[in-house]
């Protein structure tokens, strides 16, 4: 069975891929091939950092790979946080006050239109592939929600008028950036194998 390392060891990410892709290829983690270092991510564009990370792989364990690169990008702020969603507040990491910063700047601001990008680079063999998936919506003036993670609760997707952190995680990954981006390379790989 072809065997494909996704540069991720987040249980639900993995969780994800391996169900879109059935029991066709084997998706291996960062864990299952040994890589325990931090993978680079220095770019300033999804599409960058995507391809670093996989060709990191690629070049340093000798593995047909792919990577992705989610961020959240807000019209009224031009595009932040963008490639920076995951570090919007500062290090370390904290979803909380990423939402509350992003809550702060866009107080009395009437454009609350934003969306989610999700860019996946995939590398097999010597070639190279990308793969986008976009959930457009709008930032909410206050949390609801429980579910999921990030900005979930403070995004509304087109269409619905509850936030990712009110719907179902198959409800949400039907929808949603990533959802649609791994839709995209599923089929993609089930069509090469
Ligand atoms: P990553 O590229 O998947 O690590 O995502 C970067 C950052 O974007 C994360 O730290 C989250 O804050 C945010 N993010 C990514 N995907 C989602 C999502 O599906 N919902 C909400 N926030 C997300």
């Amino acid at each position: 069975m072809r065997q494909i390392c996704f540069a991720s060891n987040n249980a639900k990410k993995l969780e994800e891929i391996r169900a879109a892709l059935g029991d066709k290829i084997k998706i291996l983690s960062l864990k299952d091939i040994g890589c325990t270092e931090e993978l680079p991510e220095t770019g300033d564009t999804l599409e960058h950092n995507a391809f670093q990370k996989a060709r990191y792989l690629h070049e340093h364990y000798q593995v047909d790979c792919f990577a992705d690169d989610t961020g959240l990008e807000v019209d009224a702020l031009n595009g932040a946080p963008g490639v920076y969603s995951g570090r919007f507040a500062g290090e370390p990491r904290s979803d909380e006050r990423n939402v509350t910063l992003l809550l702060e700047k866009l107080t009395g601001i009437e454009d609350r239109s934003a969306a989610f990008r999700t860019v996946i680079a995939l590398i097999l063999g010597d070639k190279e592939y990308q793969f986008e998936g976009k959930a457009a919506g709008r930032i909410t003036t206050e949390r609801s929600g429980t579910g999921g993670f990030g900005y979930d609760p403070i995004f509304v997707p087109e269409g619905y008028n509850q936030t990712f952190a009110e719907l179902s995680m198959a409800e949400k990954n039907a929808i949603s950036h990533r959802g649609k981006a791994v839709e995209l390379l599923a089929q993609f790989l089930l069509r090469e194998s």
